[in-house]
């Protein structure tokens, strides 16, 4: 295999076009991208100009006969499964985006496929490259919180109805801001405190938007870590995106680290820390003055999308595990599955894979 890995990309829509090409293009340097494909022809071809992309194509076949080392799918979660599928037995590497599948049957079918196949496999779990969420980990697992207390995660946006939105098409995304959001904020907040989820509680209703069919726009779960440490998740599509503050806040017996606009696409955002190591007993006129304590964070971001291409394609290269797996992918799915059966039982719900 030649020192750069060559990509092709299957389903080049939202996010591809918006983040995944544009900083493939600017800042990846050991990989190129020669094919992309789409089910929608004008939609390959104008991405493929725009991007200068020397070959487009609206069929898989043709895309996996290119000679490529790796594909990235970034098509609706319907396709994940068979697309994954059939780019193992074409011998390609995979980086596939969020969520990895809709169950985890069909988890099983491709983790035998890329291991049949003896491929690699990537999940597009982006958000661990922002920044901040290194540096919040970083210190959370150093100690510098103490015992961790709590952990909360939003991401939020505006999703009004729109005509042939597969979102908003139960059958094809599985669910809504939950699925679609809130495995994000899970996936971090259990990176962060190197703990997994192993109960959950959640609601899950639609309480403004009238989609086609009933897909939340409000979920908002509660979950227990494996460490003891609680968390919530909030993920709403009914909030102006101008209101949202998709806030991270990390909780432990010697201080927090508050972060604000770090959960999204944009490798921006910003954290700072209040941290109180030595025990100063209790305070009983509840006076605060965090001033002296607080600790304000300015680190540069780099491009999410980017990064994945680029760690990815040095593990293929260096035949290295990938730091995002299969088993993080199918675990997000029992989470998630769990939190929509907590939502249906109004139960408490234990995570089992
Ligand atoms: N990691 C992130 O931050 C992030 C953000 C947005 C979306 N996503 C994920 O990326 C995936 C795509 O989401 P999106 O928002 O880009 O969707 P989208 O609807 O904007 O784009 C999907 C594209 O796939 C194409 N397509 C549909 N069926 C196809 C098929 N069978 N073969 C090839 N192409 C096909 C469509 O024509 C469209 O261009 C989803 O899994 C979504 O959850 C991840």
């Amino acid at each position: 295999m030649s020192d750069t890995i060559k990509w092709g990309v299957i389903g080049c829509g939202g996010i591809a076009a918006r983040r995944t090409i544009p900083e493939f293009k600017q800042r990846v340097s050991n990989a190129e991208l020669v094919s992309v494909m789409d089910a929608d022809p004008a939609r390959a071809e104008a991405v493929a100009r725009q991007f200068g992309i020397p070959h487009w194509c609206a069929s898989e076949k043709e895309l996996l006969r290119q000679p490529l080392d790796a594909v990235y799918i970034a098509t609706p979660l319907n396709h994940h499964c068979r697309q994954v599928i059939a780019a193992a037995r074409a011998g390609k590497h995979i980086l596939c985006e969020k969520p990895m599948a809709g169950t985890l049957r069909e988890a099983d079918r491709m983790d035998a496929a890329c291991r049949d196949a003896g491929i690699r496999f990537m999940m597009g779990f982006c958000m661990r490259n922002n920044v901040y969420h290194k540096k919040a980990r970083e210190l959370v697992q150093s100690g510098a919180l103490g015992r961790m207390v709590m952990g909360r995660a939003e991401l939020t946006c505006w999703y009004p109805p729109i005509p042939g939105a597969w979102r908003q098409d139960i059958a094809l995304g599985r669910g809504g801001a939950l699925i679609d959001m809130g495995n994000h904020c899970l996936d971090i907040l259990e990176w962060i405190l190197g703990s997994r989820i192993t109960e959950v509680a959640g609601f899950q209703d639609q309480l403004v938007h009238a989609y086609a069919t009933p897909v939340e726009d409000t979920a908002t779960t509660l979950v227990r870590f494996d460490n003891g440490a609680h968390g919530i998740v909030d993920n709403y599509f009914n909030v102006p995106d101008a209101a949202a503050r998709n806030s991270l806040e990390l909780y432990g017996t010697k201080g927090a680290l508050i972060g604000q606009g770090t959960i999204g696409q944009d490798p921006t955002g910003n954290l700072y820390s209040i941290l109180q190591p030595e025990e100063t007993g209790y305070n009983a006129a509840q006076v605060r003055d965090v001033a002296p304590q607080r600790q304000d964070y300015r680190l540069e971001g780099i491009g999410l999308y980017g990064q994945m291409i680029d760690t990815f394609s040095r593990c293929i290269r260096e035949g290295t595990e990938p730091p995002v797996t299969l088993a993080d992918g199918r675990h997000s799915i029992a989470l998630v599955q769990a939190v929509y059966q907590s939502g249906r039982k109004r139960k408490t719900i234990s995570v089992r894979e």
